[in-house]
Protein backbone atom coordinates (compact mmCIF):
# COMPACT_ATOMS: atom_id res chain seq x y z
CA UNK A 1 0.00 0.00 0.00
CA UNK A 2 1.01 3.55 -0.52
CA UNK A 3 0.86 6.79 1.90
CA UNK A 4 -2.71 7.86 2.56
CA UNK A 5 -3.41 11.01 0.92
CA UNK A 6 -4.26 14.09 2.82
CA UNK A 7 -7.37 15.98 3.31
CA UNK A 8 -8.79 17.12 0.41
CA UNK A 9 -11.17 21.05 -0.10
CA UNK A 10 -12.37 22.91 -2.60
CA UNK A 11 -10.81 26.55 -2.76
CA UNK A 12 -10.67 29.52 -5.13
CA UNK A 13 -7.38 29.50 -6.99
CA UNK A 14 -6.08 32.80 -8.75
CA UNK A 15 -4.05 32.28 -12.05
CA UNK A 16 -0.83 33.79 -11.48
CA UNK A 17 0.63 33.12 -14.96
CA UNK A 18 0.28 30.88 -18.21
CA UNK A 19 2.44 30.99 -21.29
CA UNK A 20 3.16 28.48 -23.80
CA UNK A 21 5.99 25.13 -22.68
CA UNK A 22 6.34 23.88 -25.93
CA UNK A 23 5.11 21.58 -28.45
CA UNK A 24 1.44 23.14 -27.70
CA UNK A 25 1.42 22.87 -24.39
CA UNK A 26 0.58 25.22 -21.74
CA UNK A 27 2.70 25.93 -18.05
CA UNK A 28 0.12 27.58 -15.52
CA UNK A 29 0.67 28.54 -12.46
CA UNK A 30 -2.03 28.93 -9.91
CA UNK A 31 -2.05 30.41 -6.50
CA UNK A 32 -4.04 28.71 -3.76
CA UNK A 33 -4.66 29.67 0.05
CA UNK A 34 -2.53 28.35 2.52
CA UNK A 35 -5.45 25.79 3.89
CA UNK A 36 -4.76 24.33 0.86
CA UNK A 37 -2.94 20.58 1.85
CA UNK A 38 0.74 20.70 -0.19
CA UNK A 39 0.23 18.14 -2.90
CA UNK A 40 2.88 15.48 -3.35
CA UNK A 41 4.35 14.57 -6.38
CA UNK A 42 1.43 11.91 -8.23
CA UNK A 43 -1.43 13.39 -7.21
CA UNK A 44 -4.19 15.42 -8.68
CA UNK A 45 -6.34 18.26 -8.90
CA UNK A 46 -10.06 18.96 -10.27
CA UNK A 47 -10.03 22.48 -11.93
CA UNK A 48 -13.52 23.82 -12.38
CA UNK A 49 -13.88 26.65 -15.01
CA UNK A 50 -15.81 29.51 -14.05
CA UNK A 51 -19.61 29.45 -15.17
CA UNK A 52 -19.04 32.34 -17.53
CA UNK A 53 -15.76 31.04 -19.36
CA UNK A 54 -16.75 27.48 -19.30
CA UNK A 55 -18.43 25.51 -22.00
CA UNK A 56 -18.08 22.25 -19.76
CA UNK A 57 -20.06 21.21 -17.04
CA UNK A 58 -17.63 19.07 -15.19
CA UNK A 59 -14.33 19.69 -13.81
CA UNK A 60 -10.98 18.65 -15.46
CA UNK A 61 -8.44 16.57 -13.76
CA UNK A 62 -4.94 17.73 -14.03
CA UNK A 63 -1.17 16.25 -12.40
CA UNK A 64 0.55 18.53 -9.97
CA UNK A 65 3.52 19.56 -11.41
CA UNK A 66 5.05 22.15 -8.82
CA UNK A 67 4.20 23.23 -5.63
CA UNK A 68 6.25 26.31 -4.73
CA UNK A 69 5.39 27.70 -1.06
CA UNK A 70 4.62 31.59 -0.97
CA UNK A 71 3.36 34.56 1.52
CA UNK A 72 -0.17 33.64 1.70
CA UNK A 73 -0.45 30.15 0.75
CA UNK A 74 1.24 27.81 -2.09
CA UNK A 75 1.77 28.37 -6.13
CA UNK A 76 0.88 25.33 -8.01
CA UNK A 77 2.28 24.47 -11.52
CA UNK A 78 0.67 22.80 -14.01
CA UNK A 79 1.89 21.30 -17.57
CA UNK A 80 -1.24 20.79 -19.80
CA UNK A 81 -2.37 20.35 -23.36
CA UNK A 82 -5.65 22.03 -25.06
CA UNK A 83 -7.02 19.76 -26.07
CA UNK A 84 -10.83 19.87 -26.12
CA UNK A 85 -13.42 22.35 -24.84
CA UNK A 86 -12.45 22.39 -21.23
CA UNK A 87 -8.82 22.93 -21.61
CA UNK A 88 -9.35 25.53 -24.21
CA UNK A 89 -11.01 27.62 -22.47
CA UNK A 90 -8.82 27.25 -19.71
CA UNK A 91 -5.88 28.20 -21.81
CA UNK A 92 -7.96 31.20 -22.94
CA UNK A 93 -7.88 32.84 -19.28
CA UNK A 94 -5.80 35.65 -18.22
CA UNK A 95 -3.62 35.67 -15.13
CA UNK A 96 -5.98 37.28 -12.20
CA UNK A 97 -8.91 35.12 -13.06
CA UNK A 98 -10.01 32.80 -10.56
CA UNK A 99 -10.99 28.57 -11.15
CA UNK A 100 -11.75 26.74 -7.93
CA UNK A 101 -9.08 23.70 -7.00
CA UNK A 102 -10.42 20.38 -6.05
CA UNK A 103 -7.41 18.40 -4.22
CA UNK A 104 -4.96 17.40 -3.03
CA UNK A 105 -6.31 13.88 -4.51
CA UNK A 106 -5.51 10.61 -5.03
CA UNK A 107 -2.55 8.88 -3.92
CA UNK A 108 0.95 10.26 -5.18
CA UNK A 109 3.98 7.88 -6.09
CA UNK A 110 5.70 6.18 -2.93
CA UNK A 111 9.43 8.35 -3.20
CA UNK A 112 10.24 6.79 0.10
CA UNK A 113 10.67 3.59 -0.83
CA UNK A 114 14.25 2.27 -1.05
CA UNK A 115 15.66 1.89 -4.30
CA UNK A 116 16.84 3.36 -7.15
CA UNK A 117 14.72 5.78 -8.25
CA UNK A 118 14.05 5.36 -11.96
CA UNK A 119 11.78 8.22 -13.27
CA UNK A 120 10.04 7.27 -16.64
CA UNK A 121 8.40 10.09 -18.63
CA UNK A 122 6.32 9.90 -21.76
CA UNK A 123 5.33 13.43 -23.52
CA UNK A 124 3.53 15.60 -20.99
CA UNK A 125 4.04 12.94 -18.22
CA UNK A 126 7.40 14.37 -17.62
CA UNK A 127 5.41 17.36 -15.44
CA UNK A 128 4.69 14.64 -12.27
CA UNK A 129 8.07 13.23 -12.99
CA UNK A 130 10.11 16.49 -12.47
CA UNK A 131 8.28 17.08 -9.54
CA UNK A 132 8.86 13.52 -8.24
CA UNK A 133 13.00 14.10 -9.05
CA UNK A 134 12.09 17.72 -7.26
CA UNK A 135 11.16 15.67 -3.92
CA UNK A 136 13.79 13.30 -4.60
CA UNK A 137 16.49 15.64 -4.26
CA UNK A 138 15.27 17.05 -1.00
CA UNK A 139 15.43 13.72 0.21
CA UNK A 140 18.82 13.95 -0.91
CA UNK A 141 18.62 11.49 -3.64
CA UNK A 142 20.04 11.42 -7.08
CA UNK A 143 17.03 9.62 -9.59
CA UNK A 144 17.50 8.80 -13.26
CA UNK A 145 15.12 10.24 -15.99
CA UNK A 146 13.99 8.23 -18.99
CA UNK A 147 12.05 10.82 -21.07
CA UNK A 148 10.34 9.86 -24.51
CA UNK A 149 8.68 11.03 -27.47
CA UNK A 150 7.75 9.95 -30.64
CA UNK A 151 9.99 12.92 -32.38
CA UNK A 152 12.35 15.52 -30.37
CA UNK A 153 9.65 18.21 -31.26
CA UNK A 154 7.04 16.81 -28.77
CA UNK A 155 9.95 16.01 -25.69
CA UNK A 156 7.93 18.56 -23.81
CA UNK A 157 9.57 20.95 -22.08
CA UNK A 158 13.13 19.63 -22.85
CA UNK A 159 15.09 22.66 -21.77
CA UNK A 160 13.32 22.73 -18.96
CA UNK A 161 14.11 19.49 -17.77
CA UNK A 162 17.18 19.41 -18.28
CA UNK A 163 17.86 22.61 -16.37
CA UNK A 164 15.95 21.42 -13.46
CA UNK A 165 17.69 17.63 -13.57
CA UNK A 166 21.24 19.22 -13.59
CA UNK A 167 20.36 21.30 -10.48
CA UNK A 168 19.13 18.15 -8.86
CA UNK A 169 22.43 15.79 -9.97
CA UNK A 170 19.90 13.82 -11.80
CA UNK A 171 20.80 12.00 -14.83
CA UNK A 172 18.33 12.28 -18.22
CA UNK A 173 17.89 9.52 -20.51
CA UNK A 174 16.24 10.64 -23.83
CA UNK A 175 14.63 8.58 -26.42
CA UNK A 176 12.61 9.47 -29.83
CA UNK A 177 10.31 6.97 -31.95
CA UNK A 178 12.62 8.07 -35.45
CA UNK A 179 15.87 8.68 -33.67
CA UNK A 180 15.62 12.26 -33.80
CA UNK A 181 16.84 12.88 -30.43
CA UNK A 182 18.51 10.46 -28.34
CA UNK A 183 18.09 6.73 -28.36
CA UNK A 184 16.11 5.11 -31.73
CA UNK A 185 13.31 3.42 -29.89
CA UNK A 186 11.15 3.73 -26.77
CA UNK A 187 11.60 4.38 -22.96
CA UNK A 188 11.94 0.27 -22.17
CA UNK A 189 14.62 0.11 -24.63
CA UNK A 190 16.49 2.99 -22.61
CA UNK A 191 14.90 0.59 -19.44
CA UNK A 192 16.81 -2.20 -21.53
CA UNK A 193 20.38 -0.44 -21.54
CA UNK A 194 19.96 1.41 -18.46
CA UNK A 195 18.95 -1.50 -15.74
CA UNK A 196 22.70 -3.20 -15.90
CA UNK A 197 24.69 -0.55 -15.04
CA UNK A 198 22.29 0.79 -12.04
CA UNK A 199 21.78 -0.93 -8.50
CA UNK A 200 19.40 -3.00 -7.52
CA UNK A 201 16.50 -3.20 -6.53
CA UNK A 202 14.88 -0.44 -8.73
CA UNK A 203 11.67 1.56 -8.27
CA UNK A 204 10.50 2.95 -11.10
CA UNK A 205 8.18 5.79 -11.13
CA UNK A 206 6.03 6.67 -14.66
CA UNK A 207 3.62 8.94 -16.11
CA UNK A 208 2.45 9.16 -19.92
CA UNK A 209 -0.02 7.90 -22.53
CA UNK A 210 -1.42 3.94 -21.18
CA UNK A 211 0.71 2.42 -24.45
CA UNK A 212 3.59 3.30 -22.79
CA UNK A 213 2.26 2.70 -19.08
CA UNK A 214 1.83 -0.59 -20.61
CA UNK A 215 4.72 -1.70 -21.95
CA UNK A 216 6.38 -0.07 -18.61
CA UNK A 217 4.49 -2.25 -16.08
CA UNK A 218 5.23 -5.45 -17.78
CA UNK A 219 9.30 -4.67 -18.24
CA UNK A 220 8.64 -3.83 -14.70
CA UNK A 221 7.05 -7.26 -13.27
CA UNK A 222 9.65 -8.99 -15.51
CA UNK A 223 12.39 -7.32 -13.85
CA UNK A 224 11.37 -7.34 -10.62
CA UNK A 225 11.33 -3.90 -10.30
CA UNK A 226 9.01 -2.37 -7.62
CA UNK A 227 6.89 -0.20 -10.50
CA UNK A 228 4.27 2.52 -10.49
CA UNK A 229 2.16 4.45 -13.14
CA UNK A 230 -0.03 7.60 -13.06
CA UNK A 231 -2.95 6.34 -14.85
CA UNK A 232 -5.54 8.25 -16.51
CA UNK A 233 -9.35 7.75 -17.01
CA UNK A 234 -12.44 10.25 -17.61
CA UNK A 235 -13.35 11.78 -14.23
CA UNK A 236 -16.38 13.71 -13.11
CA UNK A 237 -16.21 14.04 -9.09
CA UNK A 238 -12.24 12.96 -8.68
CA UNK A 239 -13.56 11.95 -4.92
CA UNK A 240 -14.94 8.10 -5.37
CA UNK A 241 -18.69 9.09 -5.55
CA UNK A 242 -19.77 8.91 -9.13
CA UNK A 243 -17.87 5.89 -10.01
CA UNK A 244 -17.07 6.74 -13.79
CA UNK A 245 -13.04 5.92 -13.60
CA UNK A 246 -13.13 2.46 -13.34
CA UNK A 247 -9.83 0.45 -14.30
CA UNK A 248 -9.89 -3.50 -13.85
CA UNK A 249 -7.70 -5.58 -11.36
CA UNK A 250 -5.81 -8.19 -12.29
CA UNK A 251 -6.71 -11.72 -11.24
CA UNK A 252 -4.13 -11.53 -8.30
CA UNK A 253 -5.82 -8.32 -6.74
CA UNK A 254 -8.79 -9.71 -7.17
CA UNK A 255 -8.12 -12.83 -5.75
CA UNK A 256 -6.61 -10.80 -2.54
CA UNK A 257 -9.55 -8.33 -2.76
CA UNK A 258 -10.96 -7.90 0.76
CA UNK A 259 -14.80 -6.11 0.65
CA UNK A 260 -14.85 -5.86 4.58
CA UNK A 261 -11.70 -3.77 4.88
CA UNK A 262 -12.52 -1.10 1.29
CA UNK A 263 -13.35 1.97 2.04
CA UNK A 264 -16.47 2.93 0.24
CA UNK A 265 -15.43 5.63 -1.90
CA UNK A 266 -12.83 2.29 -3.47
CA UNK A 267 -13.81 0.52 -6.28
CA UNK A 268 -15.56 -2.89 -5.75
CA UNK A 269 -13.73 -6.68 -6.00
CA UNK A 270 -13.38 -6.61 -10.69
CA UNK A 271 -12.83 -2.41 -10.19
CA UNK A 272 -10.58 -0.01 -9.23
CA UNK A 273 -11.41 3.59 -8.66
CA UNK A 274 -8.62 5.20 -10.88
CA UNK A 275 -9.41 8.39 -8.72
CA UNK A 276 -9.44 7.12 -5.29
CA UNK A 277 -7.38 4.09 -5.19
CA UNK A 278 -5.00 5.52 -7.95
CA UNK A 279 -4.47 7.34 -9.88
CA UNK A 280 -0.89 6.02 -9.25
CA UNK A 281 -0.67 2.54 -9.23
CA UNK A 282 1.41 -0.68 -8.80
CA UNK A 283 2.20 -2.57 -11.81
CA UNK A 284 0.77 -6.20 -10.09
CA UNK A 285 -2.48 -4.35 -9.17
CA UNK A 286 -4.19 -3.77 -12.91
CA UNK A 287 -5.20 -6.36 -15.49
CA UNK A 288 -2.85 -4.64 -18.47
CA UNK A 289 -4.58 -6.68 -20.96
CA UNK A 290 -8.10 -5.07 -20.60
CA UNK A 291 -6.73 -1.41 -19.93
CA UNK A 292 -6.36 0.70 -23.51
C1 LIG B 1 -5.45 12.05 -12.92
C2 LIG B 1 -5.34 12.81 -14.23
C3 LIG B 1 -4.31 13.70 -14.40
C4 LIG B 1 -4.20 14.41 -15.61
N1 LIG B 1 -3.15 15.27 -15.74
C5 LIG B 1 -3.03 15.98 -16.89
C6 LIG B 1 -1.93 16.89 -17.04
O1 LIG B 1 -1.07 17.04 -16.16
N2 LIG B 1 -1.86 17.57 -18.21
C7 LIG B 1 -2.77 17.41 -19.23
O2 LIG B 1 -2.65 18.02 -20.29
N3 LIG B 1 -3.81 16.56 -19.09
C8 LIG B 1 -3.96 15.83 -17.95
N4 LIG B 1 -5.01 14.96 -17.82
C9 LIG B 1 -5.96 14.82 -18.94
C10 LIG B 1 -6.94 16.00 -18.91
O3 LIG B 1 -7.74 15.92 -17.74
C11 LIG B 1 -7.83 15.95 -20.16
O4 LIG B 1 -7.03 16.21 -21.29
C12 LIG B 1 -8.94 16.96 -20.06
O5 LIG B 1 -9.86 16.55 -19.08
C13 LIG B 1 -9.63 17.12 -21.40
O6 LIG B 1 -10.71 18.03 -21.23
P1 LIG B 1 -11.22 18.90 -22.44
O7 LIG B 1 -12.55 19.47 -22.07
O8 LIG B 1 -10.19 19.85 -22.90
O9 LIG B 1 -11.36 17.84 -23.59
P2 LIG B 1 -12.59 16.92 -23.95
O10 LIG B 1 -13.32 17.58 -25.06
O11 LIG B 1 -13.31 16.49 -22.73
O12 LIG B 1 -11.77 15.68 -24.51
C14 LIG B 1 -10.76 15.85 -25.52
C15 LIG B 1 -10.05 14.53 -25.68
O13 LIG B 1 -9.38 14.18 -24.43
C16 LIG B 1 -9.91 12.93 -23.95
N5 LIG B 1 -10.07 13.03 -22.49
C17 LIG B 1 -11.01 13.73 -21.83
N6 LIG B 1 -10.87 13.60 -20.49
C18 LIG B 1 -9.82 12.78 -20.32
C19 LIG B 1 -9.19 12.23 -19.19
N7 LIG B 1 -9.60 12.49 -17.95
N8 LIG B 1 -8.14 11.42 -19.39
C20 LIG B 1 -7.72 11.13 -20.62
N9 LIG B 1 -8.27 11.60 -21.72
C21 LIG B 1 -9.31 12.40 -21.58
C22 LIG B 1 -11.22 12.74 -24.64
O14 LIG B 1 -11.53 11.35 -24.76
C23 LIG B 1 -10.99 13.38 -25.99
O15 LIG B 1 -10.31 12.52 -26.86
C24 LIG B 1 -5.15 14.23 -16.64
C25 LIG B 1 -6.20 13.34 -16.46
C26 LIG B 1 -6.29 12.62 -15.27
C27 LIG B 1 -7.40 11.65 -15.08
S1 LIG C 1 -14.08 10.39 -10.90
FE1 LIG C 1 -15.89 9.95 -9.84
S2 LIG C 1 -15.44 8.02 -8.99
FE2 LIG C 1 -13.56 8.57 -9.89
Amino acid sequence: MIAAPRAWRQTAGVIARQAPHGAGHWWLDLDVPASFAPPAPGQFVQLLLPPAASPVLLPRPMSVAAVTRRRGGLRLGFLYAPVGAGTRALAALPAGDRVEVLGPLGHGYPLERPGTPVLVAGGRGIAPLLFAADALARQGRRCELVFGARSRDLLVGLDDARRRLAAMGGRLHLSTDDGSRGVRGNVVDVLERLAPRLAFPLVLHACGPHAMLKAVARWGLRHGASTWLAMESVMACGTGVCRGCPLPRSASAVAGFDGARTPSLHGNREWAMCCTEGPVFEAGELDWERIE
